[in-house]
């Protein structure tokens, strides 16, 4: 097929995009387990929603697993950037597992907050995915008072015991926007609706959204690398649609990207999610260029330089390494 805008294609690379703080930090803590104590180290649920990591972790010796009971008691392991419950933390000190904690500190930060609204007796409204883990790790701190609620239609139809102490918190990977109409929503119903202490969704979630708006507006095409359950790689897509990309797809790998994508589009908009190493956008970078598309434009909407020191439980016993 003819394409139309042969001679105007171009590339708007949007940044910030890739690795958050909260990610870094947790592969580069299963790599210094590794180094530090030798294969295997076991990792609790992916390190992070992303296959090529976990691929690449797999083959340097971590095992991961669904649950602390499938770890040899002794053994050393991970909890991902996610976070756990204190029902996992509990199981993992009843097998005497050496557990290294790699939760995203912006993830300890809602579960603190759980925890102190649930001490004081108020009901939480989670914004969130039902079955994703953060949820299920935040949930677990107070379950007697949290309720899940999925979309801005649940917050029409959810119950509360009283109306008078209500406070939603929210996972960290969400749409800003569809939080929003979330939050609002549940403002109608419940005014007394307490918000968080500080934004729930995190700094990297939230300046990957503005910057993909950006890009969006003038894209035809958006193409956002991130695995399928990674939930701010899915929350790009969604976002890129509804900013005025004319359509959206999500890839793990450059082989993906179809070739009819392309067909009359001048302008194709990248970005990927947080878990996503930045590696895997060249490559995708460089099929691009080989379908014409080698003029690559940066569009930058906010700097970053956020990093989390290691788990203390390696920094404890790496000292002096990082
Ligand atoms: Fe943490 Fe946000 Fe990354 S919660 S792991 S900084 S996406």
């Amino acid at each position: 097929q003819d394409n139309p805008v042969d001679g105007h294609k171009r590339v708007l690379l949007a940044a910030p995009r890739g690795y958050c703080a909260g990610v870094d930090r947790a592969v580069v803590a299963v790599e210094k387990a590794l180094q530090r104590y030798g294969a295997p180290v076991y990792v609790r649920k992916q390190i992070v929603h992303n296959i090529h990591v976990v691929t690449e972790l797999e083959e340097q010796g971590a095992i991961f697993v669904d649950e602390v009971d499938e770890v040899p008691e002794g053994s050393h392991v991970v909890f991902s950037a996610h976070g756990v419950s204190p029902m996992v933390v509990a199981a993992a000190e009843d097998r005497h597992l050496h557990a290294i904690d790699a939760t995203c500190p912006l993830v300890t930060k809602v579960h603190r907050e759980a925890v102190r609204f649930a001490r004081d007796d108020y009901e939480i409204l989670l914004i969130g995915h039902d079955g994703h883990e953060e949820v299920e790790g935040t949930a677990g701190e107070a379950p007697d008072h949290v309720t899940v609620v999925n979309s801005p239609a649940e917050a029409d139809t959810v119950e509360v015991r009283d109306p008078s102490k209500v406070v939603w918190l929210s996972q960290t990977t969400l749409s800003v926007d569809e939080t929003m109409e979330t939050v609002n929503r549940l403002r109608t119903r419940f005014p007394e609706l307490q918000d968080p202490p500080s934004d729930d969704i995190c700094y990297a979630t939230q300046n990957r959204q503005v910057a993909i708006k950006k890009v969006a507006r003038d894209a035809d095409l958006v193409i956002v690398v991130g695995s399928a359950n990674s939930s701010n790689s899915v929350r790009l897509v969604e976002v890129a649609r509804e900013y005025g990309a004319q359509a959206a797809y999500r890839v793990d790998y450059a082989d993906e990207v179809r070739q009819e994508w392309l067909d009359g589009v001048a302008t194709v908009g990248v970005t990927s999610g947080a878990s996503v190493p930045e590696v895997l956008v060249q490559e995708v970078l460089e099929a691009l260029a080989e379908a014409g598309y080698g003029d690559v434009e940066e569009v930058r909407t906010a700097e970053e330089d956020l990093m989390f020191s290691l788990p203390k439980e390696l920094r404890q016993d790496v000292s002096g390494q990082r």
